[in-house]
């Protein structure tokens, strides 16, 4: 069914239940900040959103910007690090945080993507987030939603981010890709799906097919 009606279902749920996130505030402007956007996004690679608000909290209090981050001594990035693992991720904030003061912080996706550590995942989640970029981000949630949307049980990378960009919201990037997450994250989660709190089962292949916990498929390994 349309993408437009999509869209609506699905930013209607998130203005209603969307959860209420510390790296969600907006500033006066309206605007989020980059900078916490980009730390949130890397914290929660690795770590689930309910432990990942306490480390954020706790990361932001040590460093509240960027040039806070850049001029700390590694040590007390690592120490501020504690709890959320891979600790290569805290020197590449670290190396690029020295990067951004030097250059300026990015305003695109691309100028993300060229920073220490930045890949694509979080290349579009700050462009979109904090920019309004139209870039579709592409996580192990967003892709069970996708491949339960279209019942497609095997959503490869490549079609599963063709699917993001043809289904983002090009007047809402960044509510949208939170919209699909918190979707993936609260509702359609893996074992057993919660389509009775969905906002889009008239829209959903996996929801028709009687058998939405079928998708995706498990992994082969
Ligand atoms: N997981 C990763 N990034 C997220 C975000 N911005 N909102 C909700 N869940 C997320």
């Amino acid at each position: 069914s349309g993408a437009t009606e999509v869209r609506s279902a699905l930013l209607g749920w998130f203005a209603a239940q969307g959860r209420d996130l510390p790296w969600r505030l907006t500033g006066d402007d309206g605007r989020r900040d980059p900078y916490r956007v980009w730390v949130a996004e890397v914290l929660l690679q690795q770590t689930q959103v309910v432990r990942g608000r306490v480390y954020y909290e706790r990361f932001l209090t040590a460093f509240p910007s960027v040039q806070a981050l850049a001029r700390a001594p590694q040590e007390a990035v690592l120490k501020a690090w504690e709890g959320c693992g891979y600790y290569a991720r805290a020197r590449n904030l670290h190396r690029a945080a020295g990067v951004m003061v030097e250059q300026g912080v990015p305003r695109t996706y691309e100028g993300w993507l060229a920073l220490p550590g930045v890949g694509p995942y979080t290349a579009a989640a700050v462009a979109s987030l904090a920019y309004g970029e139209r870039r579709a981000v592409l996580d192990g949630n967003v892709r069970r939603v996708l491949s339960r949307l279209y019942a497609v049980s095997v959503p490869t990378d490549l079609w599963a981010q063709q699917a993001a960009d043809a289904l983002l919201d090009p007047d809402r990037p960044g509510a949208w890709n939170e919209a699909v997450m918190d979707l993936g994250a609260t509702v359609c989660i893996p074992k057993s799906p919660r389509c009775g709190e969905c906002p889009l089962p008239a829209h959903c292949q996996a929801f028709a097919s009687g058998e939405p916990a079928r998708y995706p498929a498990p992994k082969v390994r």
